[in-house]
């Protein structure tokens, strides 16, 4: 039986463009098709605050996109949220070479032994479980393309460290781990912050 191979690719959306291409009420159907048993946040985040968080510049979400070459299968797999912040993170964290870069990047204070650096976060990141489009993509597929775009924006614009806060769990700590990510810090949560298992959150940077 003669077998057929299509080629696939994936194609990222910036949420503000399909926001503008297609207006609120479309964009809303679209995600509202995003399931993620695995997070509640993440599932949360997409349904009921991205839309906000674009509109407000508060936070950028990119949409991923599973595309047969003919473009007559996509499927949404996935999305990564981005946002400009400020962290600080204390020398202990960091190896004497990983100090000196962010020496060149943030304000050192002597007496706290901390760097207070302005940083990508990468806010939110998760798979799409609706129809088994999770199996479309890897984590670590994802985890790269939310790399990627952090690198081009630090190409424009200088910096080389980048983070993210996550549960307290060994297979997502794994998981940011094998991807090259470090732990350097925990953050109590707000009282606002629901969804999240735990009271505080795990932090991990990469130095890019
Ligand atoms: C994190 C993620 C992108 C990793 O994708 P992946 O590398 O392809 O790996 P998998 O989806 O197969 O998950 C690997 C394992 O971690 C577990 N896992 C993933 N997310 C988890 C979570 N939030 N809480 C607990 N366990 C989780 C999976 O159940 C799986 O366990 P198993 O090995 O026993 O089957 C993906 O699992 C995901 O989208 N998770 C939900 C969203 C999420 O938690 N994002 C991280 C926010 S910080």
């Amino acid at each position: 039986m003669e077998q057929r191979f299509v080629k696939t690719h994936f194609v990222e959306m910036n949420l503000s463009d399909i926001l503008e291409q297609l207006g609120e009420d479309e964009t809303k159907s679209i995600l509202s098709s995003f399931a993620c048993p695995l997070n509640e946040d993440v599932e949360f985040f997409i349904k009921h605050r991205a839309i906000e968080f674009s509109k407000r510049t508060t936070a950028k979400t990119h949409l991923v996109f599973w595309q047969t070459e003919d473009a007559k299968d996509i499927e949404l797999v996935g999305y990564y949220t981005i946002a400009s912040k400020v962290i600080k993170v204390s020398k202990d964290a960091l190896t004497g070479g990983e100090a000196k870069r962010l020496k060149n990047q943030g304000v050192y204070d002597d007496v706290k032994h901390e760097f207070t650096v302005s940083a990508p976060l990468i806010g939110q990141l998760g798979k799409n479980f609706t129809n088994g489009n999770d199996t479309l993509i890897s984590g670590s597929d994802l985890l790269t393309l939310a790399i990627n775009k952090v690198k081009k924006i630090q190409r424009e614009i200088g910096g080389r460290f980048v983070y993210l806060e996550c549960e307290d769990n060994e297979k997502l700590l794994a998981f940011y781990k094998n991807s090259g990510f470090k732990v350097f810090g925990k953050r109590t949560l707000d009282g606002d912050e629901t969804g999240i298992r735990g009271k505080y959150l795990i932090q991990l940077f990469a130095m890019l």
